[in-house]
């Protein structure tokens, strides 16, 4: 019988065990035994897929890793500690000494800091200015890395226009699909060759654990999982399998989600102590025609710049009454944060403004909430 990927997601499991349960048990070991020496030694030997020690593969982590491939439409996946993790790797294992990696400003604050900071000390370039793409194209140029919508900005990178650059000049192409999710973009079909994601954020949904995942062909997914085998980022079993577990309702949820934030994004969107607001699927986003063309719906996230710079903006933070103040996102619970008071507070007025930081931009992730209680505080504290 063949099945819509998310029915097949959704019955992708663990082999049931002789106690027949229903939901899928948490394999919380962190070795695996053998009958025989010889069997073994064939697991060493790479003979079977007998599993060894959890740092290398585990069941529940397994399964977790299997429904993400379903979802993001790659034949292989490897599961780390966190999102960031996940996004190292992806650097790590194809890049080396002399290698030129192309990235953008405006991306997630510790993905930059990797880029701009730790990758130099190891011999790798990096061109961070998305305006120039194809002429950032040198001879050792390896990998074009971005994320698209940015954290915490929301701008879009046009996914068919950098896959195009990466296949002409046989880089490999590494999207960060965090922010949309597989439910909102599916970037293979842009021709990404690399998909990391921080399941920290929606893919949980609800705040509890880190988690990140890297997925593409099993050729690369191979190389990738040689080196974490070694160097250890592996997913924990346990939040593997509450990961698993939420995968069940990401659709559910990310269309409520995002339904949310366009409606409240529609209402705020001409509030007089708004500058501008961003949404994907707002007429008046800049990259408007982007999003329709590569997204599914707008996510559960929106921006806007408040007018009073800084001071506005922790002001409007101290008004809050239900919304949360947290640096986390993709929650059932509403969240606001402040990246200029807090998350980038440590950067210079110039650094942050390099990287889209205005003074009063407040980025809002939508709950599941009741869209006329989340408006309402927004409103209130505005
Ligand atoms: C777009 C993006 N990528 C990667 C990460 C890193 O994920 P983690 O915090 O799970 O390491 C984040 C975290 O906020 C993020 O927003």
């Amino acid at each position: 019988m063949s099945l819509d990927p998310i029915s097949k997601m959704i019955r992708t499991r663990v082999e049931q065990t002789n106690e027949m349960e229903h939901s899928s048990p948490v394999f919380l070991t962190s070795s695996f035994s053998f009958d025989s020496a010889e069997e073994m030694r064939a697991a060493f030997a790479d003979e079977t897929d007998d599993n060894i020690y959890s740092r290398f593969s585990n069941p529940t982590v397994q399964e977790f890793t299997d429904r993400m491939c379903i979802l993001e439409g790659m034949e292989s996946g490897f599961a780390t500690s966190s999102g960031m993790s996940a996004v190292f790797a992806s650097m790590l294992t194809f890049l080396k000494k002399g290698d030129h990696l192309i990235s953008c400003n405006a991306i997630f604050g510790s993905t930059h800091t990797v880029i701009t900071k730790i990758l130099p000390k190891y011999g790798i370039e990096f061109t961070g200015d998305l305006t120039v793409w194809e002429d950032a194209v040198r001879p050792n140029t390896k990998m074009i890395y971005l994320e698209t919508p940015t954290n915490p900005g929301l701008d879009l990178i046009d996914l068919q226009v950098a896959g195009e650059i990466a296949k002409k000049h046989n880089l490999i192409y590494c999207v960060d699909n965090c922010f949309a999710t597989p439910i909102g973009q599916l970037p293979v079909q842009f021709g990404a060759d690399l998909v990391v994601h921080s399941a920290t954020k929606w893919l949980d949904g609800q705040g509890r654990v880190l988690g990140g995942i890297v997925l593409g062909s099993k050729k690369l997914i191979h190389e990738i999982y040689l080196f974490c085998r070694s160097t250890g980022p592996s997913l924990s079993p346990f939040n593997a399998w509450i990961l698993s577990r939420s995968l069940e309702t990401l659709e559910v949820r990310m269309e409520r989600h995002a339904s949310n934030a366009f409606y409240i994004s529609d209402k705020l969107k001409n509030h007089s102590s708004i500058h501008w607001l961003k949404y994907p699927f707002l007429e008046s986003h800049p990259q408007y025609a982007i999003a329709k063309k590569q997204m599914k719906n707008g996510g559960g996230l929106l921006c806007f710049e408040l007018k009073g710079g800084l001071a506005s903006g922790r002001k409007f933070l101290d008004n809050l009454k239900m919304l949360s103040r947290t640096a986390n996102l993709g929650d059932t619970r509403s969240i606001a944060s402040h990246p200029a008071s807090t998350t980038h507070a440590k950067l210079t007025e110039e650094e942050r403004l390099a990287v889209n930081i205005t003074p009063g931009l407040i980025r809002i992730s939508c709950g599941l909430e009741h869209r006329e209680d989340i408006l309402n505080d927004i409103l209130q504290a505005l």
